[in-house]
C-alpha cells in the first residue's frame, strides 16, 4: 500500500507540473536595480554555511520518495544527478522503510550513487528516535529532516489524524540524534510563531516549504474516491511570505516550495535563506527527459545564479540579504497584516 502511495505521488505531482505554472508570490519580490552595483565573476563564491552545515551551493534536491522498484530507481537518477552537480540532496520518507526492511535499497541508493555528497534522510515526527537513528545509520546521512504535514495527512485518506505528539517526539529526536536536525513543511509554510518553537525545541534549521509549486492537498485529493477536500488546495503561506514572516526569530532557514528557476533562487536568498530546494520542478525533467536533462538544468540554474551574483554585487549567497528589495501585491498585503516592516 505504501509503494502504491508514493507511485501515486510521483504520478499527480508530475501531472501538476504540467498544469499551468503560473504566477506565484515570487513574482511580488523584485531587485531595486544598482547600475553601477556588479562585480567580477572569478570573486563569486556560491558557498553557503549555516548551523554548522557547509554546503558548496545553495541550492538542493529537496525530498522526494523511495519505498517502490520505481521509486528506487528515480532515486538513483536523481542522486546521480546530485553527485554531478554537488548539489545537496534528501531522502523521501523513510516510513515505508520502518515498516518493510526489504526496500531499504530504494533509499540507500542516494548514498550508494552520492558516496561523497551532502544526503539527508527524512522521517515523519511520529517515529521514534530508534527509527531516526536508524534513517541517519541507514544513508549516512549528513542531516535529518522531519517533515510536518498536517494538511497533506488530513487529506490523505489513509493520513493520521492525531497531531500533538508531534511537538514533543520533535524535541526527543533532535536531542537524541548525531546529525542536524531539519524540520520542514512540504508545501504550506512554516510561521514565525511555528519556528519559533522549533527554535525551544532545539532543532537547527527549519525548511519552511511554503505554498506555491507542489500542492499535496491537490495530490491527496486526486487520490480520494470523491475529491470532496478540494476547498484545501492553496491553503497556507508562500514561501517569500514565510521568509519575511520568520526573519526575525535567529533560527536558520532554509526556503522551499514554488522555486521555478535561478532568479527564484537568487530571490530566496535574498530574503534570508541559506539554502533553496526545489523537488516538483526537478521531478518534471528527470521523469520527462532522464537524467542528462537534469544535470544539465541544475547546471544552468548554478551558473545563473553565479552570474546574478556578480551582476546584484553579492560575493557570496549570503550577500544577497543587504540587497534592496521592493515587495508588492498580495505579498505586501500578508507583511502589512502581520505586522512585517
Ligand atoms: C514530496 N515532498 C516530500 N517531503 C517530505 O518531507 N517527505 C516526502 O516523502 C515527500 N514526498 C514528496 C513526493 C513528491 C513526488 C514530491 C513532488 C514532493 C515535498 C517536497 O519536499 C517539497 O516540500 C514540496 O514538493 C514543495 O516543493 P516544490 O515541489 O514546490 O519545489
Amino acid at each position: 500500500m505504501i509503494a502504491q502511495r508514493k507511485d501515486d505521488h510521483v504520478r499527480l505531482a508530475v501531472e501538476q507540473q504540467h498544469g499551468p505554472s503560473g504566477h506565484n508570490q515570487f513574482d511580488d519580490v523584485s531587485f531595486v536595480h544598482h547600475a553601477l552595483a556588479g562585480i567580477d565573476r572569478p570573486d563569486v563564491s556560491l558557498a553557503t554555511e549555516f548551523a554548522g552545515i557547509a554546503w558548496p551551493v545553495p541550492l538542493y534536491i529537496n525530498a522526494m520518495t523511495g519505498g517502490s522498484e520505481m521509486t528506487g530507481v528515480i532515486n538513483r537518477d536523481l542522486a546521480i544527478a546530485a553527485r554531478e552537480t554537488g548539489v545537496p540532496i534528501a531522502s523521501g520518507s523513510m516510513s515505508a522503510y520502518f515498516k518493510d526492511a526489504s526496500c531499504a535499497g530504494t533509499f540507500s541508493v542516494l548514498r550508494q550513487e552520492n558516496p561523497d555528497g551532502f544526503v539527508m534522510a527524512n522521517i515523519n515526527a511520529t517515529a521514534s528516535v530508534e527509527k531516526a537513528r536508524r534513517a541517519v545509520d541507514l544513508l549516512r546521512a549528513d542531516a535529518l529532516q522531519i517533515h510536518v504535514n498536517t494538511v497533506q495527512e488530513t487529506v490523505m485518506p489513509e493520513g493520521d489524524r492525531s497531531f500533538s505528539s508531534w511537538v514533543p517526539q520533535i524535541e526527543k529526536i533532535a536531542a537524541a540524534v548525531e546529525v542536524p536536525v531539519i524540520v520542514k513543511e512540504v508545501g504550506f509554510g512554516l510561521s514565525r510563531e511555528t519556528v519559533r518553537t522549533l527554535r525551544d525545541l532545539g532543532v537547527r534549521v527549519a525548511d519552511l516549504g511554503g505554498r506555491g509549486g507542489t500542492d499535496f492537498a491537490r495530490i491527496e485529493n486526486g487520490r480520494r474516491e470523491l475529491a470532496d477536500y478540494a476547498f484545501l488546495q492553496g491553503w497556507g503561506q508562500s514561501t517569500p511570505a514565510c521568509l519575511l514572516d520568520a526573519q526575525d526569530v535567529g533560527l536558520p532557514v532554509l526556503a522551499s516550495g514554488g522555486v521555478r528557476n535561478a532568479l527564484d533562487v537568487t530571490r530566496a536568498l535574498a530574503l534570508g535563506a541559506f539554502g533553496v530546494g526545489a523537488s516538483g520542478v526537478f521531478l518534471r525533467t528527470l521523469m520527462d527527459d532522464g537524467v542528462s536533462a537534469l544535470i544539465a538544468q541544475i547546471s544552468t540554474w548554478l551558473d545563473q545564479l553565479a552570474a546574478l551574483q556578480t551582476m546584484l554585487g553579492a560575493r557570496t549567497p549570503a550577500d544577497l540579504a543587504r540587497c534592496d528589495l521592493l515587495i508588492h501585491g498580495s505579498l505586501r498585503s500578508f507583511c502589512a497584516d502581520r505586522g512585517i516592516d
